[in-house]
Parts: structure tokens; sequence; C-alpha cells
């Protein structure tokens, strides 16, 4: 039962939205002069990504997003989280711009208002212009001033018409994906290059955030995915290696960015390989932020066993517990404690959840093809139990956006995984919204007022 100071619903201004990607949604990469992003070069490498054939496509958003901002509407969304494709806006990543990419975004952003739903724009989604990785990518020094210049000018385009900037989503993943396990683009297996890019990532939001902000950007914030660490025991040995994998999961970004300085542990894990990190980048990198976004989807349960990388700490399946198709484990309280270890280090700083999702198999049933996805209805119910209890407890959290609007590309997995509210048919993009969809919208309807258990 909820207690009696717990709200019964969401504050009157709280944004209820959806997010999506560009690499994973809108598909015709080249269209209208755009440049290929480090994504649609890796899924043409052999065995990088599943079902490649369908990444000039991906969703078809390009070409639909006037349909898929009548579905933003149908579900009541007052507000919207996607990315610019940097190619897109600059084929070569620096240097001419791309005006009919730009109009894209305008015309998208325009929409958006016109409807009533707020813009809220991340810079970066994983997918760097090809051609910044054949000068070095992330690895190069000056990564951080292409960013800033980059940033510029999508500021000098929307500037006046967007809600809420990110710089970057999800940094950490761009590091062990794309550096160190080399699972996603572009691809590098180094211990070594991995720790720079997760510091040239982080110079390169603070070169962004103070471009933005010189340019009179307001609402300036970053997103980071946080999965809470529990030790398989009470044993000495899983607690310490629970630590080690937060420093590195949670800490790395978690931490320069609130309080100046990198988790005390990371420079002994990483050993010869942690790179120099000037004190002035340190303070540059903690410049104020006006919002924080976290990334929840599961939790880990740690244990410590040498044979594991570097860290040597092995995350333990749970076999009793429910999982979703990605086979992360389903764990709503570690939502609320991620909320929670944000605000002690944030506050006042205001905390959006940027992304909460599930991937399930559905399919749309027989009768009427109507989509039944009641796990994903229940995954998000609870969820939002959690972000309510964390606004009760005094967490100036406001707003939350499910993961995903649409069906999409899931990176190296291709079309296997399915997170969105709203199905899209591989074989013809035919959108339908599933019964999760129509759920939240009776929820933002209803002023977040949620079904109780
Ligand atoms: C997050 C990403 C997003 C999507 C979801 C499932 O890590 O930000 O693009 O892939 O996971």
């Amino acid at each position: 039962m909820s207690s009696a100071a717990e709200p019964r619903s969401f504050p009157p201004d709280f944004l209820w939205g959806a997010a999506t990607s560009a690499y994973q949604i809108e598909g015709s990469p080249l269209a209208d002069g755009g440049g290929e992003s480090i994504w649609h070069r890796f899924a043409r490498e052999p065995g990088r990504v599943r079902d490649a054939e369908a990444v000039p496509i991906a969703s078809d958003h390009y070409r639909r997003w006037q349909e898929d901002l009548g579905l933003m509407r149908t579900l009541g969304l007052n507000a919207y989280r996607f990315s610019v494709a940097w190619a897109r806006v600059m084929p070569a990543g620096t240097g001419a711009v791309n005006q009919a990419g730009l109009d894209f975004y305008r015309r998208l952003v325009d929409g958006l208002l016109t409807a009533g739903i707020r813009p809220c724009l991340t810079l970066y989604h994983w997918d760097l212009p090809a051609a910044l990785e054949d000068r070095g990518g992330w690895l190069h020094p000056d990564s951080a001033d292409w960013f800033a210049a980059y940033a510029a000018v999508v500021h000098a385009a929307l500037g006046d018409r967007v809600a809420m900037w990110a710089t970057f989503n999800e940094p950490w993943v761009v590091m062990d994906a794309g550096y160190l396990h080399g699972c996603h683009a572009p691809g590098h297996r180094s211990r070594a290059e991995a720790a720079q890019v997760g510091h040239n990532l982080l110079r390169a939001h603070a070169a962004g955030l103070a471009a933005l902000r010189a340019a009179g950007a307001r609402q300036l914030g970053i997103v980071l995915n946080l999965e809470p660490k529990y030790p398989a025991s009470e044993a000495p040995a899983d607690r310490a290696a629970a630590q080690r994998a937060d420093a590195y999961m949670n800490g790395f970004f978690l931490d320069p960015l609130l309080t100046g300085a990198y988790p005390a542990l990371l420079p002994g894990l990483f050993g010869a390989d942690w790179p120099a990190t000037p004190a002035a980048e340190l303070a540059r990198i903690r410049q104020p932020l006006d919002w924080i976004g976290v990334n929840y989807y599961t939790r880990s349960v740690v244990r410590h066993d040498p044979e594991a990388g570097f860290l040597a700490a092995a995350a333990l399946r749970q076999p009793e517990a429910p999982h979703m198709a990605t086979n992360w484990e389903i764990y709503p309280a570690g939502l609320g404690k991620v909320l929670d270890r944000v605000w002690q280090l944030a506050r006042p700083l205001p905390i959006y959840i940027t992304e909460n999702g599930a991937a399930f198999p559905d399919a749309p049933s027989a009768a009427g093809g109507r989509i039944e996805d009641p796990r994903r209805s229940d995954y998000l119910v609870a969820h939002l139990r959690e972000a309510r209890a964390a606004l009760a407890r005094g967490i100036d959290l406001r707003g939350y956006f499910v993961w995903s609007l649409l069906d999409n590309l899931e990176w190296a997995e291709g079309l296997s995984l399915r997170f969105g509210l709203v199905r899209v048919d591989p074989a013809n993009q035919e959108r339908t919204i599933k019964a999760s969809g129509y759920r939240y919208a009776e929820i933002i309807r209803a002023g977040g007022r949620l079904p109780e258990p």
C-alpha cells in the first residue's frame, strides 16, 4: 500500500514522453546530402549487425515523421526525445553544413511545437560521422572541438525552438561497447583506447555545453545509463567486486560530472591504460548542468571472479527473477535506488528519467490485429510507481520518457529486439499502437494516476 505521504499522481507540469534515436528509426541516411555514420558503415561489415539489410530503412521515420507525430498526439505525449544525426547535418563531421539535413529537424521540431509536444534534443546518440572516424574519431584530441562546432551549428538552426538539450546519450556504452568490447561501432577492442575515449567524451560534453551556453541555450544536460550493482553475497570479495563494477559503469561519468573527480578506484583498475586527466579539464567537465537524465532498465548482481576481465567481477543471472527479451532482469526497485543516488550527488539539480522500457517479442493477436503486450504495460507501471515514490521522497523528478516510441533497430541486435509502444511491421512499415501504448496514453490522460496493485 502506498504511504499517506505518497502522491496519487504526478505534478501537472510533469513531462510525459517517449524517446528515440536517429540511427535507430530514421533510415535514408544518405538522403538529401547526408553523410555516412560509423553505424551505417559498421552494418556493412559482415557479421557485425543483425538484419543489416534493414539498416538503410530502419523504421523509415525520415519519410514517415508526420505519421509518427500523429502517433505521438494519439498517445497524448507532451514531450519527445529524439537525436540529431551529426552526419546528416555535417556530412564530413566538420566544415560544410548540409542545410537540407537541418531542415528535416526544423520541420520535425516545428511539427512538435504545433502539436504542443516539447522537443527534447540529443546531439549525440552514438552515430559519429564516418569521416570523423577516419580522422581518429573520439580518440582524436580535437574531437571535443569538433563536437562543440557541431553543437553550435544545430543550436544556430533550432536554438529558439528546442525545450531541452542533451549533449550525449550514454557515453559509457560508447566507451564500453564501442571501444573496449567492439560489439558496437566503431568496433575497437582496447582498454587503453576505451579509457581515453571515456575521458574525451567528457571533454566533448564540456566543450559542447560551453558552446551551447555561449550561444544562449538553456536547459542543458546529459543522459547517463545507470545500473545499480548489488553484491552477490555479503562476502568482502563480492562487495569489493560490486564496487569495482559500479565505479566503472556508474561512477566513470557520474562522478566527474557532479563531483569533479573520477572514482578513486578507476586509475588502479586501468593501471598503465589510465589516461592523463588534468585538473583544468576536470574542472571544466564539472561545469553546471541544468538537468541530468537517467536511463534505467535493469540492475546487476555481481560476484568476485578473477577470470572476469579487468574488473574481476561477473554478473550473475537471477534464475528466479523475470527477464525481458534482452535477458535483462526486471527489477523496478533499482530505479528508486539509482534516483536516490543521483539526487544525493546532484541535488537540487532536476532529474529526468530519459529512458525506461522493455523488449518483448510481441505479435498481433489473431483477433483483430490488436497487440497485447501486458508484460510491457506492467513494466512501465511498476517503474512509474518507483518514480512516484521518488517524488514523494522529495526528489525533483521532472519527467519520464518511455524507450521507445517505435519498434526500431536495436544496434547490433537489429530488428530482433522490439521496445516500441508502437509496433512497426518490418515488411511494410505499418504502425500499430500496442496495448501498452494505449495504457500509457490513459495514464497520461489521468495526470499520472496509476492502476493500484
Ligand atoms: C539504451 C540506448 C537506446 C536503446 C536502449 C534499449 O542503452 O540508449 O538507444 O538501445 O538502450
